[in-house]
């Protein structure tokens, strides 16, 4: 396949106008960190300080929950739900006005491609305020009887990977049901949560109704452990999710959990290559593989491997990595150095254990956090990169003879998140898809969301549905 060369493309970042320092969003206003410290939130690609931002302590916790219960009782409980929607519609339309503003810093803030944040994160996001503004005033007929209740007052803490999509997933939702949130965005992606407290601002939303607190690990146990909290909703890793369990047990706290995962992506010998190939490129490189679905493992029947992987390998040739903000960027900026050494620690790993790595030519740039789009073969089942969740741009590749040798294989994981099937026969997909332990199979295809359809995992990938019917489930009592 020939390699064009491209002139840079870089979308402007003049459309985002950004401040020194931001304070947490507690009822309705913008106000400094009574107890915590500030800390500084860089761009990956350049690791270019954006700005300073406050970290919230345990009284600024306090603050923020005991608005959100006043907002509950006095406002947003009490509002019928066709009153509540008018404000989640106008929330939706003023994402979608300021989409091209949202995307650019949500690049600049993660290191995703513009790109992705452009045309997957942000209409996403505009998608799922709308549909759940429809569900408003229409929960009494959703499959919950007749009179629903909001459960009160929400405590979330989100990831790093889609900021402002899963602040998307937990306080659309949450807000259609009647429930006001204090939200902890992750502590190296904060901006486009707080650009998110301005536009809760721009659409008069009633203050309390949202807040957001901005800080690290510490700020979010103090959050999902402080005793008003009614609902705790937690998208991230494993390990924090087992303590946020340990930290609700006992207490009268409903909780969702949505954490990692380790999803096969199986190839049989009948499927479309070409397709197949576009899949799993989709499936493993999308976000830089900071994707808790990501299809990490590929299982591909034995009798295609050499076709499939010289296809792969000629494909992966092609990707471009570099400057997130440049329009023809495909892979952009591992998050943080932390994430970037994980990768490295398992990939070295993978190697050492016997699994042989391989990468297109490609240029990283100097500065930044960086990582090229690998693959390993040789691997087995037992290595620890079929194992662990890498959560970075690296695939791992296993072959299998049989459909059923597909299905063992693909279920040899502590994580039940989602899985990939490739092959022309439709009845293969329905036989297959049932015997997968995975809240999502995709078929043909790979990483499609929609807000209507929900999405959750079995196992070590968590309890709980977010988005569509499903997701009005985890707000409600
Ligand atoms: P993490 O689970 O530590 O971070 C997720 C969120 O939880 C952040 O907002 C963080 O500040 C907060 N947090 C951390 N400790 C907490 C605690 N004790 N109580 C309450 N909130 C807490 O994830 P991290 O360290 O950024 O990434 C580690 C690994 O986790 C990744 O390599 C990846 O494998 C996995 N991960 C999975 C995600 C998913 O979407 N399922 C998202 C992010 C990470
Ligand atoms: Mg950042």
């Amino acid at each position: 396949m020939p390699r064009f060369e491209y002139a840079p493309a870089p979308e402007s970042r003049a459309i985002v106008d950004l401040r020194s320092w931001y304070g947490l969003f507690i009822d309705g206003e913008f106000v400094p960190p009574a107890d915590g410290g500030v800390r500084k939130s860089v761009n990956p690609a350049t690791e270019e300080v954006l700005a300073e931002v406050a970290e919230a302590g345990p009284a600024d916790v306090d603050r923020a929950v005991s608005a959100a219960r006043t907002a509950y009782q006095r406002v947003w409980g009490p509002m019928p739900g066709r009153e509540r929607s008018k404000y989640l519609f106008r929330i939706a339309r003023i994402i979608a006005e300021r989409s091209r503003e949202l995307a650019v810093l949500e690049s600049l803030d993660n290191g995703k491609p513009i790109r992705e944040s452009r045309d997957a994160d942000l209409p996403l996001v505009a998608a799922h305020f709308f549909y759940y503004a429809g569900w408003a005033d229409k929960l009494g007929y959703a499959g919950f009887g007749p009179d629903p209740r909001p459960l009160g007052v929400a405590g979330q803490v989100i990831p790093w990977n889609f900021p402002l999509l899963m602040l998307a997933w937990k306080i659309a939702p949450a807000l259609a049901c009647g429930n006001t949130v204090v939200l902890k965005p992750a502590e190296t992606t904060p901006l486009t949560a707080l650009w998110f407290a301005e536009i809760c601002q721009q659409a008069e939303l009633p203050p309390g109704v949202v807040n957001i607190l901005t800080g690290a690990g510490p700020t979010g146990a103090a959050l999902v452990s402080h005793p008003d909290i009614d609902k705790v909703a937690f998208t991230g890793s494993t390990e924090v999710g087992r303590q946020i369990a340990r930290a609700v047990a006992g207490t009268r706290k409903r909780v969702t959990l949505e954490l990692g995962g380790k999803a096969a992506n199986i190839v049989f010998d009948d499927a479309a290559l070409d397709q197949a190939v576009e899949g799993i490129v989709n499936g493993i490189f999308f976000n830089q593989g900071h994707v808790c679905c990501a299809g990490s493992r590929l299982l591909v029947q034995e009798s295609v491997y050499d076709e499939l992987l010289a296809a792969l390998k000629r494909r992966m040739g092609t990707l471009r990595v570099g400057d997130p903000l440049d329009k023809n960027t495909d892979i952009g900026a591992i998050n943080s150095g932390t994430q970037l050494e994980r990768i490295r620690t398992l990939s070295q790993i993978g190697e050492q254990e016997g699994a042989q790595p391989w990468s297109p030519p490609c240029q990283l740039p100097e500065r930044g956090f960086w990582f090229a789009p690998t693959i390993f073969t040789g691997v087995t089942q037992a290595h620890r990169i079929a194992r662990e969740e890498i959560f970075g741009p690296v695939l791992s590749v296993l072959t299998f003879r049989t459909p059923a040798e597909a299905v063992a294989k693909a279920n040899n994981t502590p994580y039940g998140l989602s899985a990939g099937i490739w092959t022309e026969k439709g009845s293969r997909i329905l036989a297959v898809a049932d015997q997968l332990r995975a809240g999502v199979v995709w078929a043909n295809t790979f990483n499609k969301f929609d807000p209507a359809s929900p999405f959750g995992g079995y196992r070590e990938s968590g309890y709980g549905r977010e988005g569509g019917r499903h997701g009005l489930e985890a707000y409600l009592g």
